[in-house]
This record gives C-alpha cells, structure tokens and sequence, in this order.
C-alpha cells in the first residue's frame, strides 16, 4: 500500500534535501523502506527511516555493497530535464539579494540539457528581463551569430548566467549578488556536464575561476571548471561596441570548436 506523508514531514524531506543540494551533494536515491515495519513505529522514528533512507549518498562502502549498480540510463534526457526543473523550483521567487527588487522575469536558462557546449554570460540585460530568456537582445544576436558560426544550432547549446536577474542599468553584478547566485549556475553545470563551458566576458570568468584576473591573461587558454574545460572570451555587448575584436573573440570560439572536435572552417 502506498504510503502517504503528512505536509509537514513531506516538506521537512523538501527542505532537507534542498539544503544538501545546496551543499552540491546531488547523488541522493531513494531506498523501498518495507512498510510492514514501518507501521510499527512510532511515527517519529518511521519518520527518521523515511529520511534517512531518502538522504543517504552513495558514498559508504557498505552502501555500495548493498545497492546494486545503477544500469546507465539509455536516454538521460529526462533526468537532465528534471534536475533542472528542481533547481529552477529551488530558486523559487528568489529574493536571496537586491536584484530581485527591480526583476520582471527570473531568466533561468535556455538550450538543451545534453549540451556538449555552455555560455555563461554575466546577467540578463532589458530584454531578458522582459522575456525571461538570456541573450534575445542585441548582445544576444551577435551570441546566436557566433554559435551558428561554429556550426551549431542556438537549440543545441546551452546559455545561462552569473546572475539571474538583471543588475539595474545594466551594471556588474554586485560580489555578494554573484555570490549568491552562483551556486545555482554550478548546480546547472553540474547536471548538463558540458565539454566545454565559454565564459563571455570578466564576470562569467571571474567567478567560474573563483579567481580577478584581467581577460587578456585568461584568454587562449584552456581552463577547467568542474569537469568541463573552459574557454574565457569576450562579452557579446563588448564586441558590439567594438567590433575589432570580433576577430580575437572567434580565435577563442576556435579553440571551443577544437576541444570539441568539430570541424574548423578553412582557413582563408
Ligand atoms: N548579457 C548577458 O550577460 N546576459 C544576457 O542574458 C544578456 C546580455
């Protein structure tokens, strides 16, 4: 028989598991817990089963011993889907810092969750904030521009920001408002595991590294960032006020398309 818990126990689970989801432990399962001795119980000790067999990690020798592997799934499409959509659900109606006093939309992200590619660009400007996407406005363009000149689709790319609501006038995220969104951009990282991730500008650079380095020493080389390697360009709005670098910026897109293999253009 299925078992149902009250709303206070389901959203003490909620919240526990969101805390260690925010910790970054995200291998979390599920155990069958044989309901026979859970009635039992006493509700608060079925309770802490309950718990305790949804949190544990995969972590412990004895624990490996006894649950048997995971068969890789053939289409991890809909697990990808679903992390998404719960860290998207953690965010909630965000308003961990000041950004979200003057936000329209959250811009959460857009693209596909089995990209091989990622942008991470800095915050979302007007238009994304009206529209709740990244990069649909001028900055935007010049973005889909670049991609299509690698050879891919905008749809097959995944694009998401520093931050995810809109600095008033356009200005640098604050630290302490970079801070606190980023962990939901790593979260994002950590689920669509990218090849290679392209940072557009200092922002997305400085807090992919973790570390203020001036773009020229960053760029023409290849980072790592949690698995994926990383590639630091400029920003889209950067190249539209000066599109002499426009030339600089498609030398570092050339390297992304190496360390993904695909074909490079003739040279001409
Ligand atoms: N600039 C950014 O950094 N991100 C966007 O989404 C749009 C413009």
């Amino acid at each position: 028989m299925p078992r149902t818990l009250d709303p206070a126990t389901r959203q003490a689970i909620a919240a526990r598991l969101r805390f260690y989801r925010e910790l970054g432990l995200t291998e979390l399962y599920r155990r069958p817990v044989d309901p026979a001795p859970l009635q039992d119980l006493p509700a608060a000790l079925s309770q802490d089963a309950l718990e305790d067999s949804v949190l544990r990690t995969t972590t412990s020798h004895e624990e490996t011993k006894a649950i048997p592997a995971r068969k890789p799934a053939p289409d991890q499409t809909e697990d990808r889907e679903s992390s998404l959509r719960i860290i998207r659900e953690d965010i909630g109606d965000c308003t961990r810092c000041a950004l979200h006093k003057g936000r329209n939309k959250l811009v959460f992200a857009d693209g596909s969750p089995q990209a091989r590619l990622m942008f991470v660009g800095e915050g979302p400007g007007a238009d994304e904030d009206a529209q709740g996407l990244p990069f649909v406005g001028r900055a935007g363009q010049l973005l889909n521009n670049m991609i299509s000149a690698m050879g891919l689709k905008r749809e097959e790319v995944y694009i998401a920001n520093v931050v995810k609501c809109r600095p008033p006038g356009n200005r640098t995220p604050e630290p302490e408002e970079a801070n606190t969104c980023m962990p939901f951009l790593l979260r994002q990282i950590d689920v669509v595991r990218p090849e290679v991730l392209v940072a557009l500008g200092a922002t997305a650079a400085t807090y992919l590294l973790g570390q203020r380095q001036p773009l020229a020493g960053l760029r023409g080389r290849v980072h790592s960032v949690r698995g994926s390697r990383l590639i630091v360009t400029y920003h889209p709005a950067y190249l539209l006020r000066d599109p002499r670098q426009k030339k600089e910026a498609w030398a570092d897109l050339q390297i992304a398309m190496r360390e993904l293999g695909l074909k490079l253009p003739p040279r001409g």
